[in-house]
Order: C-alpha cells, then structure tokens, then sequence
C-alpha cells in the first residue's frame, strides 16, 4: 500500500534567514495611534499620525497574513500604537480567525487596558485567546506619570473583566522596568501575580523612546528585579519554548507566575524569529531596523501573492544578526519610535 504524506497547508518554503534562524513570529501593527502617551514610548504632543489611505484596510491586513502564515509563521500578535483604537477590531480578529486552518497557532493582542472595561467581551467572542496589558505602576499618580494618563483604576477594571472570559488565557501583564521608577513596584506587582490570574512580565527599557531620553543608567536589568522578588519569596524556573523571549518563573509555593524580557542585559537575537509588519504596511525585520521593506506599495499595484513572498524573503535575508545597544557609538537609533512600529 502507499503511504501518503499528510497534506502540507504551507505551500510556500519556510522563511529562513542568513543566520538559519526560521521566522515564526508576527506582529502586525494596526494603527499608529495611541490613546495614551507613555513617556519611553510617544512623545506629549507633536507626533503625526499616518493619513488614513496609508494605513493598511483590514483586507490587505488579512491577505498579508495569511500569506505570512503559509510561509510558516505560527503566532501572529496584533498591536499599536493602541490596537483598541483601531474602529472594528474585533472583525479583524474574526477575519483571521480561518487562518488557524493553515496552521496558525496562536492569534494574541497587546494592549494598554484603557477600553477593555467594555471591549473584552467582544474580543472574547471574536475568538482572541492571548493578551498582553500593559502596565507600568500599580499607583495611581506614578501611572499617571508614566502613561501622561490619570487612568489607572480603568485598566484594572479591564483587567478583571477579562478574567471572565476564561477563552482569553494566559493573561500577561507587562511592566517597563525603568531605574529609578520601579524598584518599589516590584513587590506590589510579585503580589498582583500571586493575587490575580496574571503572569507579570518585567520589559527592560529600550531605546526606543520618540523623545530620545533613554540612557543606559535607567536599564533596570531584569536580573536585578528577579533578585529582589527571589529574596521576598522563593522562585523557580518555568520551561518556555527557545524562541521565548521571556524567562519565566513560579513561586515556589505555587502561587503566581513572574516573567522577565531582557533584551539588554541578556539579548535574545540568536533565537529571534520575529517579524514586524507596520501600520503602513512595511515590514521591519528588528527593532531597531534602520530599513524596511515595502509591501502596500506592491500591494496596490496589483502583486500577486508570489510577488509578495518574494519581498518578504528579500526583507527576511536581510534580517539583522542583532542589535547593537550595548556597542556604544555602533548603535544606531531606529527608523521610528515604538508606537509607529508596533510593539
Ligand atoms: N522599551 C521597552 N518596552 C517598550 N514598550 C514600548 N516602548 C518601550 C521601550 N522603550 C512596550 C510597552 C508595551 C509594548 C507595546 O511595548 O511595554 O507593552
Ligand atoms: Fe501607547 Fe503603548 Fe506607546 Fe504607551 S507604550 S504610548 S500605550 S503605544
């Protein structure tokens, strides 16, 4: 008897880059908006928003998706600017919904909480089963400092309205951990995770900021906030995946879940296998990217699907070894800040 092969649903070859590293990450910015204005990411005032015939149509964004995903990206996160801005979020949601067919395993949000309150039983229903929340403070004059948004006790109202959806899971929270600012949260955000259904993730600062204030001095390493957390209560490792950019930890008691990204102290370029599509439709190959590779343009010109895989491994073959924010004057700040790239 024959036997056959199951049916492969990529019917192109996986996107491999010049150092072997295979893409599987994606995320695509859906606006460049923001609602609030948090000081490491947007400046006050002045930033201009991209006119609305640039921004990508949810159509584009689900046809470049699903290409994405029979290249073999297996994780698609959507994102901002604030992607709850974006009018009819949750029919995007649904729109790609399908694409789990074609192998896509996982469909997630991040978010800074503000419209939750309302929205997350429609994301819910829509069918998102990952989110992140940002949050930087748990007080609420220091959050207001933060975001430049006196809103705290809304996003933790989101919070909790999202523990009724249990579909949604994991619920992540994550912290930029800023000297200076957030030793003394430390504690109180251990205690949200042993508290609440939440993993708290801590993020090192990064300059990525639109005003350019970052200095070095204000990199709170992940290592030292794990420390301070370990010497309050024992934790012990979590296995993630190796394209985790997370190291995550539980209490040893069992109570609770805490996570640090550490792109500074401890870069993960190596086993990095993300993508960034911008609002505008370019796609950035790292962070700090200083180019971009076009596909609205092409897009709209009528390329077909093949023309579109073809920019896409023209983009991926030049996909940095790593950044460069620890090679002094080396490095290069990005082509845009945070927001207009999407986190
Ligand atoms: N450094 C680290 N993380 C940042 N984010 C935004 N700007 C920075 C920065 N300069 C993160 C926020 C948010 C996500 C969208 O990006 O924490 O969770
Ligand atoms: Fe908006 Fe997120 Fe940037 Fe804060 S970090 S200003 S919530 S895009």
């Amino acid at each position: 008897m024959v036997e056959y092969a199951p049916v492969s649903t990529a019917p192109y070859a996986p996107l491999v880059d010049a150092f072997g590293r295979q893409m599987g990450d994606l995320r695509i910015s859906i606006t460049d908006r923001c609602n609030f204005r948090c000081v490491y990411c947007m400046p006050e005032e002045g930033l201009k928003w991209l006119s609305n015939e640039r921004v990508l149509t949810f159509e584009e964004i689900a046809r470049l998706a699903q290409i994405f995903v029979r290249l073999g990206i297996r994780g698609i996160r959507l994102t901002g600017g604030e992607p709850t801005v974006r009018k009819g979020l949750p029919d995007l949601i649904r729109m790609l919904g399908p694409l789990a067919e074609e192998g896509l395993e996982s469909l997630s949000l991040t978010t800074n909480g503000f419209t939750l309150r309302e929205q997350a039983r429609d994301l819910a229903a829509a069918g998102l089963t990952r989110i992140n929340v940002s949050l930087d403070s748990l007080m609420r004059e220091k959050f207001h400092r933060i975001t430049r948004r006196d809103c705290l006790q809304r996003v933790l109202d989101g919070l909790e309205a999202l523990e009724q959806y249990p579909s949604i899971a994991p619920i992540k929270v994550n912290a930029v951990a800023i000297r200076g600012f957030t030793e003394d949260e430390v504690i109180p955000f251990a205690e949200l995770a042993r508290r609440r259904p939440y993993v708290v993730r801590f993020i090192e600062f990064m300059p990525l900021d639109a005003d350019g204030n970052w200095r070095r001095e204000q990199v709170l390493a992940g290592r030292e906030i794990y420390e301070m957390i370990h010497r309050w209560l024992p934790l012990e490792p979590v296995q993630t995946v190796a394209s985790s950019t997370s190291r995550v930890y539980r209490f040893a008691d069992g109570i609770g879940e805490v996570g640090f990204i550490n792109p500074v102290s401890e870069p993960f370029c190596s086993s990095c296998d993300r993508l960034r599509l911008t609002a505008d439709g370019q796609v950035r190959t790292c962070l700090f990217s200083i180019d971009e590779w076009d596909l609205r343009g092409p897009m709209r010109a009528g390329a077909s699907d093949a023309d579109l895989v073809s920019i896409i491994r023209l983009a991926v073959g030049h996909k940095e070894l790593k950044h460069r924010i620890n090679e002094g004057p080396a490095f290069q700040r990005a082509s845009r800040s945070m927001s207009q790239i999407g986190g």
